[in-house]
This record gives structure tokens, C-alpha cells and sequence, in this order.
């Protein structure tokens, strides 16, 4: 179904959102946009993405018509020391506009994995641009089935809870939910974010993992996540480690 554009911008009035058919990434579009000094909350969207970026250098499925595909440029009071903690309120607001557009209960994987069954079904990245924030977020939405080398680990919206999905309802949820954690995150400081993550995510503490990170393998125990909004896993030495940037996994 094609994008009701003009049912989102009915509820978001006076946002700006630049919306494509077909685009190579929102992320080109959005820094370009942050460069050009854009207002903070700017969202740039496509139906489809060809070079659809991913983290540690993937590339972000992004098949025509089916998921949720949208950059937003954040100018937050922030310094660039709290972009972990402004990634993990992204992570905080995907799950949230997944429960209140689609009702479902979606988990958070440190850094930002979004889970529904233990299979992925959002991912976000968080970039330095223009002075501002650039939020890169994919949604899986409505799409009935995932290429083969990533089925085993990817779901959509529509394949965990038998329904189509309104991508409309997702993005206005998705909005609201950045502007209400990211007010949480310049008002009350990364502690509140922090807390909040600790919460939401089954993976913050006590499960087992095994991440990883710099080409080393390390496993053990999460046990919650530092001042910064690293994750710190306890190793069966005893010894506690702090993971920086890596993919976490269950062991
Ligand atoms: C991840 O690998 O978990 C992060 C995926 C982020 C994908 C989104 S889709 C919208 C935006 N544009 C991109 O090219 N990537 C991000």
C-alpha cells in the first residue's frame, strides 16, 4: 500500500518530513539536511531503500512498501559523550511506538536491537552530522518473509502477530516516542535514560552472551551498564569487562 503521508503530517502538524518513493539511504539525505542547518525533529523517510545502511557495515533490508524506513535530525543539548545514552533512548522509543501502534511487547538488545521472539525486527544507528544527531531507524513492518541468509534472525511486525501493521500509526508512535525520550534525555540527564533501559531490556543483566568486539570473543553474565551507557558483562574468571561497540548475542 502506498505511504498516507498526508495522514502523519494531519497528526504531526508543522514537522518537517520529506518523504521518497525510492532513495539509496535517508541517512544521505538527512546529514545533508543537518549540514544545511535543517530544524531539530526533520525527518526524511522512503518506501524503499536500495542502499539501505546497517551497523558494523551491513546493509539494512529495505524491500519496497513494507517496513518503516526514516532518519530524523536531533538537535539535543547534549555532548557528544552522551551519544550511547542517546542511542539506547532510540531504542527505548522503538519499542515504545511498537506497543502503542501495534500493541505488541518488543525487548531491547544493548545497544539497539530491537527483539520480538528473540528475532530482530528494528535497528537503529546514531551519527554525529551538522552539529546535530542523525537517527537512522528500520522497522520491519509488514514483510511476510526475509531473504534466506537472514531469516533465522529477522522478523517483521506482521509475521509475529499475524497483522498488518499501519506503517502511518508506527512513524506518528515513533515521532512522538523520540520527542518524549529525548526530552527525558536533555531534562533529566543519562541517568533517567540509563534507568529506564536497565528496565526495558532483558539483556541489561543476568543473561548470558557472548559479544564480539575488536576481533576477540568474550562471554559471560551482563551486569548492567555504566555511567556512559556501555554494557558491562562479567566473565567466568570473575573479571568484569566493559563492551564499547560490538554485536551481543545469546550464549
Ligand atoms: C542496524 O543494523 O541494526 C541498524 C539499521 C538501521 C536501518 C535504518 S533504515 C533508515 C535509516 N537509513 C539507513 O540506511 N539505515 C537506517
Amino acid at each position: 500500500m502506498p505511504f498516507d503521508l498526508d495522514s502523519v503530517r494531519a497528526r504531526l502538524p508543522g514537522r518537517r518530513i520529506d518523504w521518497y518513493q525510492s532513495i539509496g539511504s535517508t541517512m544521505t539525505l538527512a546529514a545533508q539536511l543537518a549540514r544545511e542547518g535543517c530544524e531539530s525533529g526533520t525527518v526524511v523517510g522512503a518506501d524503499e531503500q536500495t542502499a539501505g545502511i546497517g551497523r558494523q557495515g551491513h546493509r539494512w533490508h529495505s524491500v519496497a512498501d513494507a517496513g518503516l524506513y526514516v532518519s530524523i535530525v536531533l538537535r539535543l543539548p547534549i555532548g557528544a559523550n552522551d551519544l550511547p545514552v542517546a542511542m539506547l533512548a532510540l531504542g527505548l522509543a522503538g519499542q515504545k511506538a511498537i506497543a502503542e501502534a501495534a500493541g505488541m511487547a518488543a525487548d531491547l538488545r544493548w545497544p539497539n536491537d530491537v527483539l520480538i521472539g528473540g528475532k530482530k525486527c528494528a535497528g537503529i544507528l546514531a551519527q554525529l552530522e551538522g552539529g546535530a544527531i542523525l537517527a537512522g531507524i528500520g522497522i520491519n513492518v509488514n514483510q511476510a518473509a526475509f531473504p534466506e541468509e537472514i531469516a533465522e534472525l529477522a522478523t517483521s511486525l506482521r509475521l509475529e502477530s499475524g497483522r498488518v501493521i499501519s506503517r502511518e500509526d508506527l512513524l506518528v508512535e515513533l515521532l512522538r516516542a523520540v520527542d518524549e525520550f529525548s526530552a527525558n534525555l536533555a531534562e533529566q540527564g543519562p541517568g533517567a535514560i540509563l534507568r529506564r533501559f536497565e528496565r526495558a531490556s532483558s539483556y541489561a543483566a543476568g543473561r548470558r552472551v557472548r559479544v564480539e568486539a575488536d576481533g576477540a570473543t568474550i562471554e559471560g553474565t551482563t551486569c548492567g551498564l555504566d555511567g556512559s551507557g556501555f554494557l558491562r558483562v562479567r566473565e567466568d574468571n570473575g573479571k568484569e569487562r566493559t563492551i564499547l561497540a560490538g554485536g551481543v548475542r545469546p550464549a
